[in-house]
This record gives structure tokens, sequence and C-alpha cells, in this order.
């Protein structure tokens, strides 16, 4: 393992009705809040009318943004601040899935940066100073209720990048409901499920590789999401399945599996950069790019493509070459996700090679990248070519 300090500061509350706790996590000079949400689901499903039933208790006077949009904008960024400037908002409560809290967590940094908080998300800039902020989940996806990354796009460039300093991108806590869940539409609840697997998968595919005990979490997620996500599939009201799936989404992406190493992350870097150009839902990007990535990179370590294998797929290894093995689990991960629903190729959002090359480009922005194996230009446009 590599060197490593950890620091979690985010209070985690879980579990039904746990929107109560929220008067009690305010900070207690606490005067005007500012609620962030997207593009209505909250109001639809009685979540908006519980989190500010809690507000009011608290006796907070509360300001509204609304609209945040999935890959949430640069110019929405830029309202939060501008409210958070002139009407010197003392606590952001992000309500929704990533894109909300990673926008509120853009706005948090951006309040207290004199400059245009782009400079921050393109990392020309470090924040010194951030308003606080707490969350209320009510998507299982990317994890960001309980780590400091943000992912922010930029229209006017296209360009997408994730971004995070902790610990003023942390939330001071985040409040995980089940039954805020129940509502997740069919498409959006398969999207999250490829992401945290994702996440799981990034962490996996790492350098160096004496991790046995990290080995074993990360492969006990993967088969729990695996076994739950059909059952889920079938009964999307299960209290049960919903609280499984939610709590793995949190644990996948909060730093915890991925001590002493550095994960991948490549397959995320180009997916930014597709999302960036086409507005994609993130995981559908990421359902159509992981398995290219895989077959791209088998032979920088068979033994690991092997013991994912066996592992989680469990594909039997008998008589076979550890290439045989490793391909199997590739094509048994690629059939997984195509029996809940999620894309197989970019076709399914109408998008050719036609802008390869801008996508290249946008990827390319930082330099070569993934910790597994460095991308270079050549890597990334192949692996667009196998996902056409
Ligand atoms: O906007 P509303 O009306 O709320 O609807 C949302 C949105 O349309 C809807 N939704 C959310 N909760 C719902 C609900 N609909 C019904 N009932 C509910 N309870 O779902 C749609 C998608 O929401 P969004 O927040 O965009 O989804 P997700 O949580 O998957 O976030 C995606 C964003 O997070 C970034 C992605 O790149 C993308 O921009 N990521 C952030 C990460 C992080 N901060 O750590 C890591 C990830 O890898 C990812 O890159
Ligand atoms: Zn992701």
């Amino acid at each position: 393992m590599d060197a490593f300090t950890f620091y979690n500061p985010t209070k985690l509350i879980f579990g039904k009705d746990q929107i109560q706790q929220l008067p009690d996590q305010l900070p207690a000079d606490t005067k005007k809040v500012l609620m962030v949400y997207g593009g209505g689901s909250i109001k639809k499903n009685g979540v908006y009318d519980q989190v500010m039933e809690q507000l009011n208790k608290a006796g907070v006077e509360v300001l509204e943004l609304s609209g945040v949009e999935p890959n949430p904008k640069l110019t929405t960024v830029h309202e939060g601040v501008q409210i958070c400037k002139e009407q010197n908002v003392d606590f952001l409560l992000a309500v929704g899935g990533g894109s909300v809290i990673d926008c509120t967590k853009t706005i948090a940094a951006g309040a207290k940066y004199d400059g245009d908080a782009w400079d921050l998300v393109t990392r020309q800039a470090t924040p010194t100073d951030a308003v606080p902020f707490g969350t209320v989940l009510t998507l299982a996806a990317t994890g960001s209720e309980m780590n400091a990354g943000a992912v922010i796009t930029n229209w006017e460039t296209n360009e997408k990048y994730g971004w995070g300093y902790p610990p003023f991108t942390n939330p001071n806590f985040s409040i995980l409901d089940p039954q805020y869940t129940m509502t997740v539409p069919r498409d959006q609840t398969i999207y999250g499920i490829v992401d945290m697997m994702t996440h799981l998968f990034e962490q996996y595919f790492h350098n160096p590789t004496a991790s046995p005990v990290q080995d074993e979490m990360v492969e006990g997620v993967l088969r729990t999401v695996i076994d739950t996500a059909p059952k889920l599939l079938d009964d999307m009201e299960s209290f049960e399945h919903r609280e499984t799936i939610l709590y793995s989404g949190t644990v996948a992406l909060n730093g915890m599996l991925q001590m002493g190493y550095r994960g991948d992350w490549a397959s995320h870097n180009i997916e930014h950069a597709v999302s960036a150009v086409y507005d994609i839902p993130h995981a559908g990007g990421l359902a159509i790019l992981f398995p290219n990535w895989m077959r791209h990179n088998l032979h920088v370590n068979e033994e690991r493509f092997v013991q994912l294998a066996t592992k989680v797929f469990g594909v039997d290894p008998e008589g076979k070459s550890n290439e045989d093995v490793a391909i199997e689990g590739i094509e048994a991960l690629r059939s997984f996700w195509s029996s809940l629903g999620a894309p197989e190729t970019l076709r399914y959002y109408d998008i050719s090679d036609e802008k390869f090359d801008t996508i290249v480009d946008r990827a390319m922005k930082r330099g070569p990248f993934g910790n597994f194996n460095k991308l270079h230009e050549e890597d990334v446009q192949k692996i667009l070519e196998m996902s056409k």
C-alpha cells in the first residue's frame, strides 16, 4: 500500500424519517439558508415540503435556487454565487442528486472566492474558505454526498471537469432516507447502479497490488449490487432494495475503499469529455465506455481481470487461459448491464465519430491520464472507436 491519511468530515445520517434531524445539524448561528435543488422532482414527491417543514422549525430564513440541471452548468453556479454574495447566505442545503450537490459544492467555494468560480474548477486557483453546506440526497449514484468531488460543465467551451478541495467541498452532513429515492425513475435508477459499480471498478484497477482487505470490500459491494439491482428493478418501491443500493453508492465513493492506493479513473475522464460535448447522462456514457476500457487494458495486468471475473462474476477458470477468463468476466459485465437496460454503444445517443477529435482534445486537456495505465491520445481514440 502507499502511505495515506484518511479524513472524512461528513456526518452521515442514514435511515427512514431522518430528516427530523435537520434542524439540529445547522450551525448554531445560522440565519439564512440557500436551498439548492433541481428541476422539480422534490416538489412532486413531497421531499421539498418535508425539508421546508424542518427548516421552518429551525427558524431560519430560506432562499431558493432551483433548476440545477443534470450535468450542472457553470452558469447555474454563477447564479448561486451571486445570491450568496448579495444576500449574505450563511448555509447552503443541497436537496437532490449528484448534480445538485456538485453545483452546491462549487457555489459554496465560489461564494468565498473573488474571481470566477471556473478558476476553481479548472484548478487555476484554490479556495481558502467556503460557505458551509449540507445535503439531503434523493438519488443513489455518485457518492458526492460523502466526498469532496464536484463535476461542473462549461457549455461555452464544452468542458466538463471534476474538482474538489477538502475540507471546503466536503458536506458538513448528509441525510439519506431510502424513501426519498423511491420515485427515482427506472432509467436514472439504472444509471445510478452503473455509476456506483464503475466507481468500484475504477478503484479495483490500481497499482500497487497488495490490497487484500480493500479487494475483499470492493468485491463484496460489487456482488451485493449485482445481486440487488435486478430485484430492485422488479420492485422499484422496495424499501429494502432501495436502502441497499443507497448505502452501496455512498460507500463506493466516500474514500473508505481507496485507502492506500489511487484508483484508475481514466474512464471517468473520457466520459466527462463525452458528456461535455454531448449532454448525455454520466453513467450512460460509463456503461458504454468502461467495458471497452477493460478490453483495451486487459494485458496491463491480466491477473487483476481474472480475479474480478472469478470472484465477482463467478467465472469458472477450469481449463481456460487467463486471457479467456478475463474476457469472460468483461463480457459478463457487459451482459449484466445490458440486462438491466443500460446502453451499449454511443449510437444509442446518436453519437457518431464526427466529434471524436473534440472529445479526445477535451479528455487530454490535463495531459495523459489513468493510474492503472496511462492513456494517451491514441488510446482514447481507440476506446472511442470501440464504443461506436
Ligand atoms: O432535477 P430533478 O427534477 O430533481 O430530477 C433529477 C434529474 O433529472 C432526477 N431525480 C433525482 N432524484 C429524484 C429524481 N427524480 C425522481 N425522484 C427522485 N428522488 O434524476 C435526474 C438526474 O439527477 P442527477 O443529480 O443529474 O443524477 P446523478 O446523481 O447521477 O448525478 C450526475 C452528475 O454527478 C456527476 C456526473 O458527472 C453528473 O454531472 N458525478 C459526480 C461525482 C462526485 N461528485 O463525486 C462522481 C461521479 O462519477 C459523477 O461524475
Ligand atoms: Zn461516476
